[in-house]
């Protein structure tokens, strides 16, 4: 863990260089960043995740500015310490660089993001060259990356083959030289992480891959247990709040409707 001062994209860099991994979470509202912010994390992350854990579609390309911006101001709200990233969604950064450069800029105005995070390798390059030239810090985003969902033909692991593991390794070079503060490599073989981080000076936050990345980020409502079905592979449930919640809630109807609740104790008097 970072030391008790507000983590910054140097923090970062001097916790790959001292070998101390990074605790990186997301979150979508406030009282999930009191939590992370209690927990101790080290980076807080909006991820457009937020399209399907909490606004119900089917995958984060519907995502809009707005969306990010509102949640990201609630999440700012709850942080003290933790460096607070918000994800670019689909078509905010990909047409043209004015216009990403525009979006960037208000979810660190606006929003009071730290940094943003945008998926994809060498084409976004320039734009990444852009954000950084107006004092934006970007992470990178490599591997499995949910806004090509279509051109990818799934949620599939990347980097299997040859070619798509060197690609890959390109990938990172040129993030890095475009001025890229942190890279996340979602989906891919330990071995290929492991490789890139060992090159790059930049810090590697891994996601489904593997060990031997700088750090780790996990979905909230995954580690804890607050989405349905099991999940991937890499998906460690810290908890089972789904099951408590349901649960909870079934309780309160039961006793709504045979009378027990509200009992004495949660009634008032006409005495003071
Ligand atoms: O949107 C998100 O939550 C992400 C993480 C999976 C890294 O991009």
């Amino acid at each position: 863990m970072a030391d008790k001062k507000f983590v910054t994209t140097a923090t970062l860099l001097d916790m790959k260089r001292k070998g101390l991994k990074v605790a990186m979470i997301t979150a979508y509202d406030f009282p999930m960043a009191r939590i992370a912010e209690e927990a101790g994390v080290d980076v807080v992350l909006v991820g457009d995740s937020v399209g399907m854990t909490k606004l119900g579609y089917e995958s984060t390309l519907p995502v809009t500015v707005s969306e990010m911006l509102h949640h990201t101001k609630a999440v700012k709200r709850g942080l003290t310490r933790a460096l607070l990233v918000t994800d670019m969604p689909y078509l905010s950064y990909e047409l043209d660089v004015r216009e990403a450069a525009r979006h960037a800029g208000r979810f660190l105005k606006e929003g009071g993001a730290n940094a943003v995070k945008l998926e994809g390798g060498m084409d976004v390059a320039p734009t990444v060259k852009e954000l950084v030239k107006i004092n934006v810090p970007v992470f990178g985003h490599l591997g499995l990356t949910p806004q090509a969902v279509n051109r990818l033909g799934g949620y599939k692991i990347q980097g299997r083959l040859p070619e798509d593991a060197e690609r890959i390794l390109t990938d990172a070079h040129v993030l890095e030289a475009a001025g890229c503060c942190a890279l996340v490599l979602e989906c891919v073989p330990a071995d290929l992480a492991k490789e890139v981080t060992k090159r790059l000076r930049i810090p590697t936050i891994g996601i489904g891959a593997g060990p031997h990345c700088d750090g780790q980020v996990l979905v909230s409502d995954d580690l804890l247990g607050l989405t349905e079905g099991a999940g991937a592979k890499f998906v460690k449930r810290y908890a089972e709040l789904r099951v408590q919640a349901v649960k909870a809630a079934s309780d309160y109807c039961r006793e709504v409707r045979d009378g027990s609740f509200p009992g004495p104790e949660h009634s008032f008097t006409s005495q003071q």
